[in-house]
C-alpha cells in the first residue's frame, strides 16, 4: 500500500490505524519470525500493525519512517521496552537494555575503548587471530575431517574480543561458554514474552531451570575474568569498568561486561559463518575475492593498511550483512501516543525495526534474495537512501562495536580466502534460525558441517 512517508504529523490521525492482519500472529512468529515480518512488509507496506499474543506492534520498514523513530523527534518518546526487558535476565542492566542516565554511564565507560585510535591499535591482535583461524582450518583439512564452521568463527570472535577488550586470549573459552550461549539465545527471546516475565525466575519451570544453568556458566566465566583483572589490571574494558570514576557496583560491572561479551562475539561470529558459507556456495564471487586478495596481499595476512585496497572484500562483507543481518530486528516501545505516516501509534505499542525486512524493501533492492556484492559499489551506494541499509542500527543507539566488527570481518575473510577454500558437506541444507540473532542452522545446536582445503591443492 503506497503511503506518504514524508507526511508531517497532522494531529488528525487520532485513531487512524495502520493496515495489518486481523489475526493474532503469535503462532506465525513462533514458527518463522523473519518470514512473518518480511511478509507483513510485502503485504501491508511501510508500516504494518499486528499483534503477537497481547502485544500490539507496528513494523516500520521504510527508511524515512525509521529515521523518525531512531533519530527524529519521536526518539525521545521511545524506550527499549518490553522485549529488551526480557533480555535483562541475561544482559542485566547494561548498555543494550537500559535507557537514560543508566545507559549513559555504561556508554561513557565503554566509549574510550571504541575510539578510532584504540581500534587501530587492536589491528595486530585481530590479524594474529585471523592467521590462527586460517591455521585451525588448515589443521582440520590435514586431518581430512568435516568440522563445525560456527564453532570456528565463534572461536575467532571470542579470541578477538578477549585480546582487544577483555585483556587476554579467550578463544578457548568457546568450549566453556559456546553451548551456554546457544541454549541461552531462545531463552532470551522467550523472555521478551510477557507471559515469561510474569513468572519470577526462581519458580522452577523448565525455562527458568535452563536459564539458571546457562547463566551460571556465563557468570562463572565472567567472574574469573574480573578476578584476574583485579589481580592484574590492564588497559582494557574490564579495567575501565573496575576503575570507573563514578564507582560501579559489582552487578553493574557484571552487566556491562556480560553485554559486551554476548553482543560482541555472537553477532560477528554469526556474520563470519554466513559469509564463509556463502563464499563456499558461490564460486564466481569467491574467485573474484581470491583474485583481489592474491594481488593485494601476495601471501601476507591482511592488516589495517590493506583494507582500502580490498574493496571487493568489503563489498562481500557488506552484502552478507544485508542478506543475513545478525541482529535482524530491534524493538522500541512508545512512551506516549505518536503519529507515524499519518497513523496513530498508541502509548505502549512496540515498534519493530527490522534490517531483515528493510534490506529486502523493493523500493531499494532489486531481487533482494540474490547475493550480489556489486550492490555496494560506491556509485550504487551513493544512489540509495543510506538508511535502507542498517545492520548496525543508527542514531544514538547505533552499535558501539560497528567498526571493530567490520574490521575483524574484513581481516578474517581476506586472510582465510587467501589460504583456504571451504566446501559444504552434502546433506541437510542450511536454513536460518532467528530466536535472537539470525543464525545459520543445519542441524540442532546450530552446527554447519564443512570441509576445508588449502588453495594450493585445489
Ligand atoms: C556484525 C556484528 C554486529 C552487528 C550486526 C551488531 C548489531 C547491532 C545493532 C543493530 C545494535 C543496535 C540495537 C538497537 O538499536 O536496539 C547494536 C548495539 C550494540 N552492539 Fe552491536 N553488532 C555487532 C557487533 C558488535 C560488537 C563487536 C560489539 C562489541 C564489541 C557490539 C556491542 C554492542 C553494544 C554494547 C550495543 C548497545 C549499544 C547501545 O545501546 O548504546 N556489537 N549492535
Amino acid at each position: 500500500m503506497a503511503i506518504d512517508v514524508t507526511a508531517k504529523p497532522t494531529g488528525t490521525a487520532a485513531r487512524r490505524k495502520a493496515p495489518g492482519p486481523s489475526r493474532n500472529c503469535f503462532l506465525d512468529y513462533q514458527r518463522d519470525a523473519p518470514r512473518l515480518i518480511a511478509g507483513l512488509q510485502t503485504e501491508y507496506g511501510d508500516i504494518a500493525r499486528f499483534r503477537i499474543g497481547p502485544m500490539l506492534i507496528h513494523l516500520v520498514s521504510h527508511p524515512e519512517l525509521i529515521r523518525q523513530v531512531l533519530v527524529g523527534s519521536d526518539t525521545r518518546h521511545l524506550k527499549r521496552g518490553i522485549f529488551y526487558d526480557g533480555f535483562k535476565a541475561y544482559f542485566g542492566d547494561g548498555l543494550l537494555t537500559t535507557d537514560g542516565d543508566q545507559w549513559k554511564r555504561h556508554r561513557d565507560i565503554s566509549r574510550p575503548m571504541f575510539q578510532a585510535k584504540r581500534i587501530e591499535d587492536m589491528t595486530p591482535a585481530i590479524t594474529d587471530a585471523a592467521v590462527t583461524l586460517a591455521g585451525r582450518l588448515r589443521a582440520h583439512s590435514e586431518q581430512g575431517e568435516a568440522f563445525d564452521l560456527i564453532h570456528e568463527t565463534m572461536w575467532y570472535t571470542i579470541e578477538v574480543l578477549g585480546r582487544t577488550l577483555f585483556g587476554s586470549a579467550l578463544g578457548d573459552a568457546v568450549d566453556r561458554v559456546g553451548p551456554a550461549v546457544q541454549v541461552g539465545m531462545p531463552l532470551i527471546i522467550q523472555r521478551g514474552n510477557p507471559m515469561y516475565q510474569a513468572i519470577p525466575t526462581w519458580v522452577p519451570i523448565p525455562h527458568n531451570l535452563k536459564l539458571r544453568r546457562t547463566l551460571a556458566v556465563l557468570d562463572d566465566f565472567l567472574a574469573d575474568v574480573i578476578e584476574d583483572h583485579r589481580r592484574n589490571p590492564r588497559s582494557d574494558l574490564v579495567t575501565g569498568y573496575l576503575d570507573a570514576d563514578a564507582g560501579m557496583s559489582t552487578k553493574e560491572i557484571r552487566d556491562g561486561l556480560m553485554t559486551t561479551f554476548l553482543a560482541g562475539h555472537e553477532t560477528t561470529g554469526t556474520s563470519l559463518a554466513w559469509t564463509l558459507w556463502q563464499l563456499a556456495n558461490t564460486p564466481t564471487i569467491r574467485r573474484t575475492l581470491e583474485a583481489e586478495v592474491d594481488s593485494v596481499l601476495g601471501g601476507r595476512p591482511a592488516t589495517l593498511e590493506d583494507l582500502p585496497n580490498l574493496p571487493y572484500t568489503r563489498m562481500v562483507v557488506e552484502e552478507s550483512l544485508r542478506v543475513y543481518p545478525p541482529i535482524w530486528l530491534y524493538p522500541r516501545q512508545a512512551t506516549q501516543d505518536l503519529e507515524i505516516a499519518g497513523y496513530h501509534i498508541p502509548t505502549g505499542s512496540n515498534l519493530f525495526i527490522s534490517p531483515y525486512a528493510t534490506h529486502r524493501h523493493p523500493e531499494f533492492w532489486d531481487n533482494p534474495e540474490a547475493f550480489d556484492p556489486d550492490r555496494f559499489t560506491p556509485e550504487r551506494v551513493a544512489e540509495r537512501d543510506r538508511h535502507a541499509y542498517m545492520p548496525f542500527g543508527f542514531g544514538q543507539r547505533q552499535c558501539i562495536g560497528k567498526h571493530i566488527a567490520l574490521l575483524q570481518l574484513q581481516v578474517a575473510v581476506a586472510t582465510v580466502a587467501q589460504e583456504m577454500r571451504l566446501s559444504m558437506v552434502p546433506g541437510t541444507p542450511v536454513t536460518y534460525d532467528a530466536k535472537l540473532s539470525f543464525r545459520p542452522r543445519q542441524a540442532p545446536g546450530h552446527t554447519i558441517s564443512v570441509t576445508a582445503h588449502p588453495r594450493r591443492d585445489t
